[in-house]
């Protein structure tokens, strides 16, 4: 913590200021891009402004420091050089009125009132307005944990875990509504305490599957060869009696059966058979995989 800029530049402001001891090599690891460099930097949370001062010395002069806090006491910081705006950052009428006039910005950081609903109403009126290659921080998470005012189940930790789904809707794999987070938001990170969201729209693009021209080896695919002798009976079973939707290379393989197959009659009656015990075996490899899992997370639990 000693070595980190933003721990110096946090022990050098001449105000008070409180952070967390490990969020300093993750401020560090997240900020260095940006010291130096122009760029539009808002943190909510003013306090004493401590930060604001710890702020300007790390990012450098070139850095316009924004600071929202609801004590309207806080526009005395404005005469050392900052821009304060007054307001709750539970408020997304707030939110318009300040991105239509700053504009769009590089970071936020969220050291407001950690209650779940102004940190989930602040990421979600910022997300709009955060350039790509910017950064959504949001302090004391932890907060998403406590009883006291916090409804756990709905906690901002909750809520971004819920937007892993949003992240994952970009595969055309999958069929998952996507939202503002699928299409802007390239990744998330949790640290103790700390989340952020990194904002890239051009890296946030739909993903496909996608092979090279490299020659084929006919290589087997082991993934289930580790599977118990009833899974394997159960899957190999599964997949004998799939033998009603034929694929091209069963085509071609079995080419009399595919034939017999095709005939209509034959076709209808096979169906009514294998449809059944086809959903059976289904229902049973399901559930062999969730004995499994479960027999699994105990066995994790219990480390
Ligand atoms: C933890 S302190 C900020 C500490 C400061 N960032 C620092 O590092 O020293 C929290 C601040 O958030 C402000 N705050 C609380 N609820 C708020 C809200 N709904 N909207 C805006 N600011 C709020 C408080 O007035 C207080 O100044």
């Amino acid at each position: 913590m000693e070595n980190k800029s933003t721990y110096r530049s946090f022990m050098d402001s001449r105000y008070f200021s409180i952070k967390h001891t490990n969020y300093f090599d993750v401020y560090d690891q997240l900020l260095a891009k940006f010291v130096g460099e122009t760029i539009t930097f808002v943190e909510i949370g003013i306090l004493d402004g401590g930060s604001l001062f710890m702020w300007r010395d790390f990012l450098g002069k070139n850095a316009r420091i924004i600071g929202v806090d609801l004590n309207p006491e806080a526009t005395k910081w404005r005469e050392h050089g900052f821009e304060i705006f007054i307001g709750d950052q539970s408020n997304s009428l707030f939110w318009s009125d300040f991105f239509k006039e700053i504009g769009d910005i590089h970071v936020l950081l969220d050291d407001g009132g950690h209650r779940n609903d102004q940190q989930i109403i602040t990421t979600r009126c910022a997300l709009p307005h955060i350039l790509d290659g910017g950064l959504i921080i949001i302090e004391d998470t932890q907060t998403s944990f406590m009883k006291f005012e916090n409804f756990q189940k709905y906690s901002f930790v909750n809520f971004l875990k819920d937007k892993i789904n949003s992240l994952n809707a970009r595969s055309d794999e999958l069929n998952i509504k996507k939202d503002i987070f699928s299409s802007s938001v390239h990744s998330i990170e949790f640290f103790a305490g700390i989340c952020v969201l990194h904002v890239n729209r051009s890296l946030s693009t739909s993903t496909q599957r996608i092979e090279n021209d490299g020659s084929r080896n006919n290589a087997t695919d082991f993934r289930y060869t580790s599977d118990g002798a009833m899974q394997s009976f159960l899957r190999a079973s599964y997949d004998w009696i799939s033998w009603d939707y034929l694929s091209d290379n069963r085509i071609k393989k079995y080419p009399r059966t595919s034939k017999f197959l095709q005939v209509r009659l034959v076709r209808g009656i096979v169906r009514l058979v294998i449809i059944p015990i086809r959903f059976a075996n289904y229902l049973f490899l399901q559930l062999f995989n969730l004995y499994n899992l479960k027999k699994l997370m105990r066995q994790l639990k219990n480390r």
